[in-house]
C-alpha cells in the first residue's frame, strides 16, 4: 500500500544537509512497521515526505500506487485528512476543545453530521477506553490518556495508513504500553496499515517488523515472530550493534 521509491532529501539552507540517500522500502497492507536510527539519522524526515508535509528531493512516494505529491493543494489537503492519520510526541490536542470534541475535529472539518460523529467517537473512545473522560479538557487528563485521546482522533476517520512520530516519547512506561497495545489491536481488528518511528524498543517490539535507518540510509530491517520478548532482544541487540547514538534510549532529548 506504500512504496518509497529511490527517496532521497536533501535539505537546502545556509548549508545543504543530505539527510536521506535512496531509501526503498515498500509496506504492505495491514502491516505494522516501526523505523528505528540513531538521533539525526533521518527518521522523522522519512515519515514527513509519506505524510506529505515535505517534498523528496528525489524518488518517489506512492500511496495506494498514486503520487501524492503531484496533487493540487486543496485535493491534497482532502486525501491528507481522509487517508491519512497522525499522531505526534506531543499529542497535539486543543486546549479550548473537550476530548470528544478533539477527536471528532477530523469529521468536524469534512462536515459530517453530529449525531453520526457523536455515534463514532463513543465507539472509539470505548476501544481505547477514554469513555470516562470525553466531557473533560485536555489540561484535566493524564499524558497517557491524552495519547489515547490523540489515537482516537488519528482513528475516527478510519484512515488507510497511520503514521505516528514518537507516540510514546512523553509517556511513563505503564502509559507507553497501553497505547502500543492499543495501537496493535487496531492494528489488527480494522487491518490499518501502521508506522511508527520510535527511540523506544519496548514500543517497537509491537510492531510486526522493525526498519533501521542509520546516517539516512537503510541500515537493516528485523521480523517479529510470534513472540515479542525476543523481538525486543532482536531490536535492542540490532540497536547495539548499529553504534552511533543508537544505545541511547533515553526519551527526552534536547
Ligand atoms: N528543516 C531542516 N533543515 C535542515 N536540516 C534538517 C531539517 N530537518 C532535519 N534536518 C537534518 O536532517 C537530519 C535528519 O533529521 P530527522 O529529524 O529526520 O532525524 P531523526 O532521525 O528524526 O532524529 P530524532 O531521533 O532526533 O528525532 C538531521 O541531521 C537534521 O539536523
Ligand atoms: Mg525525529
Amino acid at each position: 500500500m506504500l512504496d518509497v521509491k529511490q527517496v532521497s532529501k536533501i535539505y537546502d539552507g545556509k548549508m545543504t544537509y543530505r539527510a536521506l540517500t535512496d531509501i526503498n522500502l515498500t509496506i504492505e497492507t495491514g502491516e505494522f512497521v516501526g523505523i528505528m536510527g540513531p538521533s539525526g539519522s533521518g527518521k522523522t524526515t522519512l515519515l514527513n515526505l509519506i505524510a506529505t508535509i515535505d517534498e523528496p528531493t528525489a524518488g518517489e512516494v506512492l500511496i495506494d500506487g498514486k503520487n501524492p505529491h503531484q496533487l493540487k493543494k486543496d485535493e491534497l489537503a482532502k486525501f491528507r485528512r481522509r487517508e491519512l492519520g497522525f499522531v505526534f510526541q506531543e499529542f497535539n490536542l486543543l486546549h479550548t476543545l473537550t476530548v470528544e470534541e478533539n477527536i471528532v475535529l477530523p469529521l468536524t472539518l469534512d462536515g459530517h453530521k453530529v449525531k453520526d460523529m457523536k455515534q463514532k467517537a463513543a465507539e472509539i473512545a470505548e476501544k481505547l477506553g477514554i469513555t470516562g473522560i470525553m466531557s473533560k479538557r485536555t489540561y484535566e487528563i493524564s499524558g497517557g490518556q491524552a495519547q489515547r485521546a490523540a489515537v482516537a482522533r488519528a482513528m475516527i476517520h478510519t484512515p488507510k495508513l497511520l503514521l505516528a512520530d514518537e507516540p510514546t516519547g512523553n509517556l511513563d512506561s505503564k502509559s507507553s504500553k497501553d497505547v502500543m497495545s492499543m495501537l496493535e489491536s487496531i492494528n489488527q481488528q480494522e487491518r490499518t496499515t501502521m508506522m511508527l518511528v520510535t527511540h523506544d524498543p519496548q514500543a517497537a517490539s509491537y510492531c510486526n517488523r522493525v526498519v533501521f535507518i542509520r546516517d539516512g540510509k537503510l541500515y537493516s530491517e528485523i521480523h517479529r515472530g510470534e513472540n515479542r520478548q525476543s523481538f525486543f532482544q532482536k531490536i535492542i541487540d540490532t540497536l547495539s550493534l548499529m553504534g552511533g547514538d543508537a544505545h541511547d534510549f533515553s526519551q527526552i532529548r534536547v
